[in-house]
């Protein structure tokens, strides 16, 4: 091989490994017409529709390039669907500080940067508002003990101090167990017996039932039906659903707690007939923070996170939730688990059978 075919080999080699970065690369010469692309570059130049905004854009970032020997970038909305945005960066190509001899520019999908931003700004904001209003009311409430006189005042300023003080502790336990079970570390090795974990879930919320007069019904559960994952997450999911399923009812309802295999994994079910969930917010549910009656929710008192805790242990069991839910007949959550490689099939429950 000669030097000349070996320098044209290594150059091929560089062009193909170009294909592999996941940016778009793009060489412009001194004319501004495109010399390079990569397969990335290709794809959002070549694109149907909205995307053909990416190569006008990539022309205009060159042509601006050339005219001021100077980089540039911008950023493009594409609104899609999905909606993405894309970063463009130029820079350009001057040879021993000379004219500029070509663009050397790069497209890059900046979407999923901007969402995950997006997310961590509401998520802060929404922690300091739900911080603030407690403590604000312990605030005024402390301000208004001071020279207060009258047993029964003092007793009902203080009972209020109590609950909001709870409230703020209780989203500070939220949070931490929320990021606990964000962060994945599921004890996903071990075989939880359902009945187990739907009894540790009625113990849990038992207290919270007795308060509202309400009545947990348990369906009997086949004891050998097992899954795998991590018993505490799982106790927690399901006590949270039990727990929402109290509160969004009338005092003295029911909330039913049943599991059973099913698809070949198994899922646990949990009902109630209180006041249902508008479908309009069905989708919201998950999300952090969010409530469908603020108002309504102070008296409660629920922090909008027990549900995004039901959803990251459902998604760190390789799971779904699916939720079918009238305003004023009730809601029913269901979780199902898949069964993990390698593990035998669940016993099926009676229904089943
Ligand atoms: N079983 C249910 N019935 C009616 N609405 C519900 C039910 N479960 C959840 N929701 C609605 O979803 C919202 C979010 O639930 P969650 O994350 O558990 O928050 P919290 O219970 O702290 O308010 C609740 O505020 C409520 O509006
Ligand atoms: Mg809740």
């Amino acid at each position: 091989m000669t030097a000349q075919e070996q320098a044209r080999a290594s150059a091929d080699r560089l062009l193909q490994a170009l294909d592999l970065v996941p940016q778009g690369i793009v060489f412009a010469d001194a004319s501004g017409a495109l010399a390079f692309t990569n397969r990335a570059a290709a794809t959002y130049i070549e694109a149907r529709h909205g995307d053909a905004l990416v190569g006008s854009a990539i022309d205009e970032l060159v042509a601006q390039v050339i005219a001021s020997d100077e980089p540039a970038s911008r950023t493009l909305e594409l609104f899609g669907p999905p909606r993405r945005a894309l970063q463009l960066r130029a820079v350009p190509l001057a040879p021993d500080g000379g004219a500029t001899a070509g663009v050397y520019l790069v497209v890059e999908d900046v979407s999923e940067r901007q969402r995950l931003e997006a997310v961590r700004r509401d998520f802060v904001a929404n922690i300091s508002h739900e911080l603030k209003t407690p403590v604000g009311a312990l605030s005024v409430l402390a301000e208004t003990l001071v020279g207060e006189t009258d047993p029964a005042t003092i007793r009902r300023l203080a009972d209020r101090m109590q609950s909001e003080s709870g409230r703020v502790a209780q989203t500070i336990d939220e949070l931490l167990e929320l990021s606990r079970i964000e962060s994945g570390d599921a004890d996903d090795g071990e075989q939880v017996r359902l009945h187990e974990v739907l009894a540790e879930a009625v113990d849990r919320t038992r207290h919270a039932a007795e308060q509202r007069d309400a009545k947990i019904e348990v369906h009997p559960v086949e004891p050998d039906l097992v899954m795998v994952g991590d018993r505490r997450q799982l106790v927690t999911a399901v006590s949270n659903l039990v727990h929402n399923g109290i509160k969004f009812s009338d005092p003295g309802g029911t909330v039913g707690l049943s599991a059973r295999a099913a698809g070949g994994g198994v899922e646990i079910e949990v009902a109630d007939r209180g006041i249902g969930i508008p479908a309009s917010a069905v989708d919201r549910i998950f999300e952090r923070f969010y409530r469908v009656d603020q108002a309504r929710s102070r008296n409660t008192g629920g922090t909008g996170l027990g549900l995004a805790i039901v959803n990251h242990v459902v998604q760190n069991h390789h799971g779904t939730i699916s939720v079918t839910s009238h305003e004023g007949e009730g809601s029913t959550f269901v979780l199902r688990f898949p069964r993990p490689a390698g593990v035998e099939p669940p016993v099926a429950s009676p229904q089943e059978q």
